[in-house]
């Protein structure tokens, strides 16, 4: 993450009392996509961690990040761990941590292909990231795979719209070797938010079609006009997974991927994991602006009943009533009491 947008917010809660809890509300982005379209890659190339082996989201994850000041900053020792709601321990390898999301995906929903609502949470601790919460959703599935109900599809839809209306930002993900024009992701998504004022579209897997002129027909918002508009990004295929390629040799590649490709090289600057995290950056910066001046503009007495009144994610169309100390994060989200949430 950005450094200037990680200061900034210190700044920000170190000078205001009560924002803390107001700068973790605002900053919540949502993945949500088909199965395999590359969410858990994106996610996991925008905050920075490793890639394990093929697991499939079958539980939304949430994921919250918490900055964490190095203890000496002249000489980090290494400050990062991860913590999982459902289990006492800290977590220093991610490797591990991606195998315990797995072994507890399969402990709650089932060793085949179920899904469930309950999620799984897990904070993680580190000088390198911003508060930001991230939330992997399960893909959107049409037929019943495995032990699957047959109401798979609108179990799925459900628990999706669930989360997605208190996204301060979505990421819709959708692969570039897809018809897009009938996207079931981008129709969703579109009606939580029907201006298009959180949504940012990102097309993936660009390296698996051929010409990539379709795929420019997206980016350049002829087939699916989006205000935020479409981010294109090459992640990890399987082979660089079983290779295990690094986090930034993967990100040289896919900047060598836009600047050589014929048909993307003069939108390459507009292109790519990197360009996305700075755009997600500048979204939520807005994001924050816009709430902060609301913010600021409740005076101290009155700071009570405006925090009362403020939307969930100023972005939905009908207000929703805001109450802080009734239902905070942690609730809508499941964090402290997974067995409660959404049901
Ligand atoms: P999710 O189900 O949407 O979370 O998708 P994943 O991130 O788990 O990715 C599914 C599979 O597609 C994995 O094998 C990834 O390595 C592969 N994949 C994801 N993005 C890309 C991409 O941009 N290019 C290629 N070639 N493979 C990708
Ligand atoms: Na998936
Ligand atoms: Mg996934």
């Amino acid at each position: 993450m950005d450094s200037d947008l990680i200061n900034l917010i210190n700044r920000l809660q170190d000078t205001f009392r009560n924002l803390s809890e107001f700068t973790t509300e605002m900053m919540q982005l949502g993945f949500v996509g088909s199965q395999s379209t590359g969410k858990s890659s994106v996610l996991e190339n925008v905050v920075g961690l490793p890639r394990g082996q093929g697991i499939v989201t079958r539980h939304p994850l949430v994921l919250q990040l918490i900055h964490t000041p190095s203890p000496n900053p002249a000489a980090p020792t290494y400050t990062e761990w991860g913590q999982f709601l459902h289990i006492d321990k800290r977590f220093t390898d991610f490797y591990e941590i991606r195998k315990e999301t797995e072994q507890e995906t399969f402990r709650f929903a089932g060793q085949n292909k179920g899904i469930s609502k309950l999620p799984i949470s897990l904070k993680i601790y580190s000088p390198d990231v911003l508060d930001l919460t991230l939330v992997d959703l399960p893909g959107l599935t049409k037929i019943p795979v495995g032990d699957q109900p047959s109401d798979i599809e609108r179990q799925i839809h459900g628990l999706v719209v669930d989360f997605l209306t208190v996204f301060s930002v979505i990421l819709a993900v959708s692969a570039a070797n897809v018809d897009l024009a009938n996207s079931d992701t981008l129709k969703l998504a579109r009606s939580v938010d029907p201006q298009g004022r959180r949504m940012i579209g990102v097309l993936s897997k660009l390296d698996l079609v051929d010409t990539g002129t379709n795929a420019l027909d997206i980016l350049t918002g002829r087939v699916y006009p989006l205000k935020l508009g479409f981010i294109s990004v090459v992640n990890w295929s399987q082979q660089d997974i079983n290779s295990e390629k690094s986090l930034p040799d993967a990100l040289d590649s896919e900047a060598e991927f836009f600047r050589s490709h014929a048909a993307h090289r003069n939108i390459a600057h507009k292109n790519g994991t990197k360009y996305l995290a700075r755009t997600l950056n500048q979204v939520l910066m807005n994001h924050i602006r816009h709430y902060l001046a609301i913010f600021l503009r409740c005076t101290l007495p009155a700071q009570q009943a405006c925090w009362t009144f403020l939307p969930v994610n100023g972005f939905s169309r009908h207000k929703v009533r805001y109450k802080p100390h009734t239902m905070n994060l942690h609730q809508r989200t499941g964090f402290n009491s997974p067995k409660e949430s959404f049901g």
